[in-house]
């Protein structure tokens, strides 16, 4: 079936924005049929003014995506690791509102360029909004937060034409050894994902989850795709890319208005603290997975995509998640990435969106919320009213619950310092190297080091050797035959001294 974008019919009379009808919308008022124009005509200026106000700034990072609300339905029972509302008994469903991305591109950008997705959800619960922002694969390119700006300051434009570089991204990378597991998936076929429905969703940082005897496990999350994973070849998306821009946000609008409800089964992988402390990889550091066989999926429930919002900038663009909006029974880790990102995203929204951008409907929660903030530009009266606007005070009965104390531990060190994230956690090949010589097929692997030479080819500059060398030391490091092949593909000659270098 065709998606047909539609309008709603209205017959009402036409109104200024405070309400009064007017009637003429066409032409200006002017003195005499020449002009000139007048400025009583209130109309033409708040055309005008209204419309040079119509952008807001897009999102830093994740400009370019697409936004669904669906349900979410819990099947099994996980209340020996959470105490959160949602999870109390199997049956339990809760709205929730989706988002997918393009990380790079600008908004606008086209929707099937090589790039990881986001992948971020809303879940409005009895508990408080909680949201899990992440991405479809289970690691990312760096481990600490600190980096993140230069990470994409590398993966945006060049300061003084403006354009892409293959150059700066591999320079970037090659000089990062912790990111070769994620460049890893990008350069595959799973880089460059047909739409959004195919693909998995992942939590990628470590969580926790806390029960009602108030013990505390390591969590990650994974949304499963049930349609399939279906990714197009480096050909096909580039191809993509210009025939149709927007395909994925197509796919998504026709996919839901014909019924065919996109669907996801959430599983997650759970550690306890003692297993956490004796584990072969760092269980915090977000550019590693847990082996499966290690930590088995368990069951827990099912998404649903059902709805596509009703007017796109209203939800979709001002759809504000953030990481730290966690409820109780499901919190932090110690997972240096997502401590960074606790402090960013309501950060960037109040820039972005205004300081009451909790209010506007996609981010606020159903369920109410009571505190003493109050005010700000676009605050509305129906979130605070006339209650008391300070805390404690003689007139409500609004007081901080004991049940919700946050959970109390004690921290492995006092000792204070900066820890290089490459020394203190250097395996940066051993992960990589098994995803090509196990969890790939032949024909992912060949697709993989194929994209490679595509991408690395483009390196120019008089840092290009320099910088192809780094990337295939590292390349060897996680296996031989890959990195042979990419050489050979990049026309590099290796010599023994690069192969010496590059074992671990
Ligand atoms: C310390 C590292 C990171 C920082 C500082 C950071 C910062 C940001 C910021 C400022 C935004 C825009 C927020 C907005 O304007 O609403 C954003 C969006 C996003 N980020 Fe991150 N990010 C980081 C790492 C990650 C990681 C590791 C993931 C995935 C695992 C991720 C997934 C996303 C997603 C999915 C969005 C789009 C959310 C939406 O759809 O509105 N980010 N990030």
């Amino acid at each position: 079936m065709l998606y047909a974008n539609h309008f709603q019919m209205k017959t009402e009379p036409l109104t200024s924005s405070s309400g009064a009808p007017y009637y003429e919308h066409q032409d200006s008022q002017t003195a005499g049929p020449r002009g000139p124009v007048l400025l009583q005509d209130f109309i033409l200026q708040e055309n005008l003014a209204h419309f040079v106000r119509e952008r807001i700034p897009e999102r830093v990072v994740n400009a370019h995506g697409t936004g669904a609300y669906g349900k979410f339905t819990v099947t099994h029972d996980i209340t020996k690791y959470t105490k959160a509302k949602l999870f109390a008994k199997t049956g339990n469903t809760c709205r929730v509102f989706a988002r997918f991305s393009t990380v790079g591109g600008e908004k606008g950008s086209a929707d099937s360029a090589r790039d990881p997705r986001g992948f971020a959800l809303k879940f409005y619960t009895e508990d408080g909004n909680w949201d899990l922002v992440g991405n479809n694969t289970p690691v990312f390119f760096i481990k600490d937060a600190k980096k993140f700006p230069d990470f994409i300051h590398s993966q945006k434009r060049t300061p003084k034409d403006h354009l892409k570089s293959a150059t700066m991204m591999w320079d970037f990378w090659s000089l990062n050894p912790e990111s070769l597991h994620q460049v890893l998936i990008l350069m595959s076929d799973r880089g460059t994902p047909v739409g959004y429905r195919h693909m998995h969703g992942f939590g990628s940082h470590t969580f926790s989850m806390i029960n009602a005897e108030n013990e505390r496990l390591w969590v990650k999350f994974h949304f499963r795709t049930r349609q399939g994973i279906r990714n197009f070849t480096h050909q096909e998306a580039v191809m993509m890319c210009g025939e149709n821009p927007d395909f994925a946000q197509q796919d998504l609008c026709e996919a839901i208005a014909g019924g065919n409800f996109p669907k996801w089964t959430l599983y997650i992988q759970v550690m306890t603290e003692e297993q956490a402390k004796h584990y072969r990889w760092n269980p915090f550091d977000v550019t590693k997975v847990w082996f499966h066989d290690d930590f088995p999926l368990i069951e827990v429930g099912e998404l649903e995509l059902n709805e596509i919002p009703v007017n796109y900038f209203a939800h979709v663009e001002q759809a504000a998640f953030s990481p730290a909006n966690l409820i109780n029974g499901i919190s932090f880790s110690p997972d240096k990435m997502l401590q960074g990102r606790l402090l960013s995203y309501a950060d960037a929204q109040r820039y972005r969106l205004g300081a009451n951008y909790h209010l506007l409907e996609v981010n606020r929660c159903p369920f109410g919320f009571r505190n003493y903030q109050r005010d700000g530009a676009m605050a509305d009266s129906a979130a605070y009213a006339d209650l008391p606007n300070y805390h404690p005070n003689s007139f409500d009965t609004i007081k901080p619950d004991a049940a919700y104390r946050s959970f109390e531990y004690e921290t492995e060190s006092n000792y204070i310092s900066h820890f290089n994230r490459n020394l203190n956690d250097d395996d940066h090949y051993t992960q990589p190297g098994l995803l090509y010589s196990r969890a790939m097929n032949p024909t992912d692997r060949e697709n993989l080091v194929q994209n490679i030479i595509t991408s690395m080819s483009k390196i120019s500059g008089e840092k290009r050797d320099e910088i192809v060398n780094r990337q295939l030391c590292h390349f060897f490091r996680a296996n031989l035959e890959m990195g042979m092949k990419i050489a050979k593909g990049l026309q590099v000659t290796i010599d023994s001294s690069m192969l010496n270098h590059s074992k671990i």
